[in-house]
């Protein structure tokens, strides 16, 4: 089994926000972030991660939990599979022994192997046959050599009806060959291939496992009806185009050891970068760029160099990313004359695109300076907006000399405005920014509120006890002494018996406890206790915890003396009164 060791080096590499941010998405609202909870349904968010505590709870339905446990909830897996999961996404490599055994086969490992199997008969087709001889011409013209058709296992679907399935059908179960979106059904019943006749590249998921395709028309004579010059895999279990990204299993190595990606729009550029050695590049499946596209890079890298197409699309696909980019640092090459990376090359050289690439990166209000820069520039009202526009951009940045520097270049560029208008419009920006942000972080304490107020003064005061038993192991061992000390909350009982037995509470011991323990551990994690023991806090906390024991044993009391007089039991009535009224002189 994984040691206790190695589960909390797990969880201490790793980031709860952003496990459950690729999945929820999540603002941060003060020190916490806030979404809609994946749980429940629900339209205003009340799902909160806490980052300093590594945990989430939600105030709609009650949940919570730490990092493997909202995997457990989220995916259904067992806790020991989570713990595998997060292992493996942080590369520490865990000793399989016994848990070999324990852990189930992949649920979707059919359609994994279908995918490796189709790219091995593409590759197979595009070298080894008559039919792929044409279309290794074409490649070769385009300035792909052998090697890096290998790289990126380049394949050929055959021009025919079921080449594929014909291949593969035996192999694979029914549901699995349908799941797979390598094949469509005709209105015959009859089965056929979805890609025939196109250039073949395969898109693998991060760990190198073939996921999907895409497939590009190549013969002029074939660029018919229905032919979009790419066409892709359509959505499977195993596949999300808004997550994946092109040559990311093997651009991450490059990435983490140069920190940084390059970003850009299609395959052909990708293989364009990789053949002026420049690995690190990726591109998104013919979608624009989505949160989780840049929450899948930022596991690897924070920094983007997005080298877009020069034409118009894609510098408006620049501007829309730099959107989602908000919290990555960003540069941006502008390819010349409209080209993308793959044309430049045809036109230039190797050398010649690495230095583009490397040597003439702009930085994101350059970029935008040049893009929303107004096209008639004289016109006073279009030098105002455009004004407006950059200043709030401009006031972001961190470095005042760079700030400076671009105040300059803009006054270089307008007509009417100089340097003193523009810092003014700046520093007026800077100063309504900063009052927005001093509104936002006095809203976002109320999030908290509804715990507190639904949490009854006893489980507050225990739940306080008990956390200061966790952080300090002398005061756990005060209690431990006192042998008739028990907790009235039998949930927190359950931990304070675990916490007697093994000093602390791991993962692992949660995860073997009822839901209610559980949720009543993040209870007790939750409370914002003063770091400091006050002098006579734990005695206060007890007075009040006794107090509310003997409220409610009155309670209990005052509730059986209704239920025997109403039913006529004058001789308990009586003698429950007796013990009220004792009860009442021990709270005085
Ligand atoms: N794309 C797509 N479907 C299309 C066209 C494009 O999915 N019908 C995606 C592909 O991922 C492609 C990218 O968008 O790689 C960029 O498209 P485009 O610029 O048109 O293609 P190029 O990269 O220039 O491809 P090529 O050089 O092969 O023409
Ligand atoms: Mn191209």
């Amino acid at each position: 089994m994984v040691s206790k060791e190695m589960i909390a080096d797990i969880k201490n590499s790793i980031n709860i926000v952003e496990v459950i941010g690729e999945v929820v998405a999540l603002t941060k609202a003060g020190r916490n972030f806030l979404g809609l909870c994946p749980f429940h349904g629900e339209k205003t968010p009340s799902f909160n991660v806490v980052e300093d505590k590594q945990f989430y709870h939600c105030f709609g339905c009650g949940k919570s939990g730490d990092v493997f446990k909202f995997l457990e909830d989220y995916r259904g897996i067992t806790f020991m599979d989570a713990v595998l999961v997060l292992a493996e996404r942080i590369g520490i490599p865990i000793e399989i022994e016994q848990t070999h055994a324990s852990t189930p086969k992949n649920p979707h490992q059919d359609l994994y192997d279908i995918h490796t199997e189709a790219a091995k008969f593409y590759h197979a087709v595009l070298m080894t046959t008559t039919m792929g001889e044409e279309a290794k011409a074409y490649l070769h013209q385009r300035g792909l050599t052998d090697d890096v058709i290998q790289h990126f296992q380049i394949g050929l679907a055959p021009k025919g009806n079921s080449y594929l399935y014909q291949s593969v059908a035996e192999k694979f179960r029914e549901d699995t060959l349908m799941d797979s979106g390598l094949f469509n059904i005709a209105d015959n019943n009859a089965v056929f291939d979805a890609f025939q006749n196109r250039i073949m590249f395969p898109l693998q998921d991060d760990t190198g496992r073939v996921i999907a395709f895409s497939g590009r028309i190549w013969q002029d004579k074939d660029s018919d009806a229905k032919g979009a010059k790419y066409k892709n895999s359509r959505s499977t279990p195993i596949f999300n185009k808004s997550y994946e990204l092109y040559h990311l299993d093997k651009a991450k190595a490059v990435m983490k050891k140069q920190h940084e990606v390059y970003l850009m729009e299609g395959f052909m550029d990708v293989i364009a970068a990789y053949r002026a050695g420049i690995e690190n590049a990726v591109a998104s499946m013919g979608t624009a760029l989505t949160r989780e596209h840049v929450q899948h890079l930022g596991r690897f890298t924070k920094k983007v160099v997005l080298t877009y197409d020069g034409d118009k699309a894609g510098q408006a696909a620049t501007a829309k990313a730099l959107a989602e980019l908000e919290d990555m640092t960003v540069e941006i090459v502008k390819i010349p004359n409209q080209m993308d990376p793959d044309e430049f090359i045809q036109k230039n050289s190797l050398e010649d695109l690495q230095d583009l690439l490397t040597k003439t990166r702009i930085s994101k209000i350059e970029f935008l300076m040049q893009h929303l820069r107004p096209e008639n520039i004289e016109n006073l009202q279009a030098q105002i907006s455009f004004v407006d526009q950059m200043a709030s951009l401009i006031a972001k940045v961190n470095s005042i000399t760079a700030q400076n520097s671009y105040i300059y270049k803009l006054a270089d560029l307008l007509p009417d405005f100089d340097y003193q208008q523009i810092e003014q419009a700046v520093n007026q920006t800077r100063l309504l920014n900063r009052q927005q942000q001093q509104e936002t972080t006095q809203q976002s304490p109320v999030l908290t509120l509804p715990v507190s107020k639904q949490t009854s003064r006893l489980i507050k005061a225990e739940s306080h006890l008990l956390q200061r038993m966790v952080d300090y192991p002398m005061i756990l061992n005060d209690y431990r002494l006192r042998e008739d000390f028990q907790f009235a909350t039998p949930e927190f009982e359950s931990i304070y018996q675990l916490l007697k037995q093994n000093g602390e509470i791991t993962p692992q011991d949660l995860s073997l406890q009822e839901e209610a323990v559980q949720q009543a551990w993040y209870r007790v994690l939750e409370e914002n206790l003063p770091r400091e023991v006050g002098e006579r806090e734990l005695e206060e906390v007890e007075t009040i915890r006794e107090k509310e024991l003997l409220r409610k044993e009155s309670q209990m009391i005052s509730k059986t003396i209704r239920e025997a007089s109403h039913s006529g039991d004058q001789d308990q009535a009586l003698a429950e009164l007796e013990r009220l009224i004792a009860q009442k002189r021990r709270m005085e």
